[in-house]
């Protein structure tokens, strides 16, 4: 592996690999270990054109827990509002010897034109582009879905370190989802069953061609008995019209109504299901206090989780197995 632009490039081996990593990398933070020496000398550039909160703070926690050096760099305050293209950033960061770039960027393929052009030699980790890819992000969840529906004392590549038999149901706006489309190709990756739940103008083009199964009926999802729920942030940011509701959204009142997550739906869930959200929320919107706040509710441990999972895949780049790609 060279560089993590997208959840599709992942096979099984691969990703079960990742996520045995990342429950190493677990342990030694849970026994206070809290820096390992695997990157001194390395240094981690994270490059956000976009607004982060979880993603930047755990990909600088990450580095900096294997001891790399990192330099944090935001499009606002930088020259990229000068007009500076992505080459020349790309440029500027490969003569100050960066050897890992964590790039966000509102344009979707962006990590792939930095991957690929020859304008840098380090590895690229996609941190999220447009409505394409967050491949971090699958990882996390699918780490979080293993370690409570599989168990923490998984074997390294034994039985149960995958997500076969699983069923997930991801549920929202899939239309502007990064999210989505990284968890529906990884969690089939690994053996679960993907269901996408969404209001029809909410389901992109093309969805029933992906390995999973769309519906528009949260209420018969949940009596289906899913495993665990993915709820999505409404992206009312890029659906235009400057944050309010457009043709793509029925009104906010409607959609709670149908997609919704609320203690009524939450109590007819399997009792060891799990609910999931990649954050940040729109509580009262895709999901109710009560439900965000439950004891089933696995969000914070998401974040927690994104912290481990970012120093495997920095430490199978940097340090593990980039020659053998
Ligand atoms: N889940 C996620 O990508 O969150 P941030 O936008 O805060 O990084």
């Amino acid at each position: 592996m060279r560089h993590l632009l997208s959840a599709a490039d992942l096979d099984h081996t691969t990703a079960v690999h990742i996520l045995d990593t990342a429950a190493e990398m677990a342990k030694t933070q849970s026994r206070e270990i809290k820096k390992l020496p695997t990157l001194r000398g390395r240094t981690v550039v994270n490059l956000f054109f976009e607004d982060s909160t979880r993603t930047r703070i755990s990909f600088e926690a990450a580095a900096k827990r294997l001891s790399a050096d990192v330099i944090n760099f935001s499009a606002k305050g930088s020259s990229v509002s000068k007009g500076e293209s992505l080459k020349d950033t790309a440029l500027t960061l490969q003569a100050m010897g960066a050897d890992a770039v964590v790039v966000r960027h509102q344009a979707s393929g962006a990590p792939h034109r930095l991957a690929n052009a020859g304008w840098l030699e380090a590895a690229v980790l996609n941190a999220g582009d447009g409505t394409h890819q967050h491949p971090t992000q699958a990882l996390l969840d699918s780490f979080t879905v293993r370690r409570h529906l599989r168990g923490t004392d998984v074997e390294p590549d034994g039985v149960g370190s995958d997500l076969a038999g699983l069923h997930v149901a991801i549920v929202g706006d899939v239309l502007h989802s990064r999210v989505a489309r990284s968890n529906v190709d990884l969690l089939t990756t690994l053996g679960a069953r993907v269901t996408l739940v969404a209001p029809p103008t909410l389901v992109p083009v093309g969805a029933e061609t992906w390995p999973c199964e769309v519906s528009y009926h949260l209420d018969e999802v949940v009596d289906a008995g899913p495993d665990a729920v993915m709820m999505l942030r409404v992206q009312r940011e890029r659906m235009g019209g400057g944050g309010g509701a457009t043709s793509f959204f029925p009104s906010p009142l409607e959609y709670t109504r149908q997609y919704g997550l609320d203690a009524r739906r939450l109590a007819r869930l399997p009792e060891h299901a799990i609910v999931m959200h990649p954050g940040p929320m729109n509580r009262g919107l895709e999901i109710s206090a009560d439900a965000a706040d439950s004891p089933r509710a696995v969000i914070v441990e998401q974040v927690a989780n994104g912290v481990a999972v970012r120093m495997a895949v920095l430490y199978l780049l940097l340090a593990g197995e980039r020659e053998k790609a």
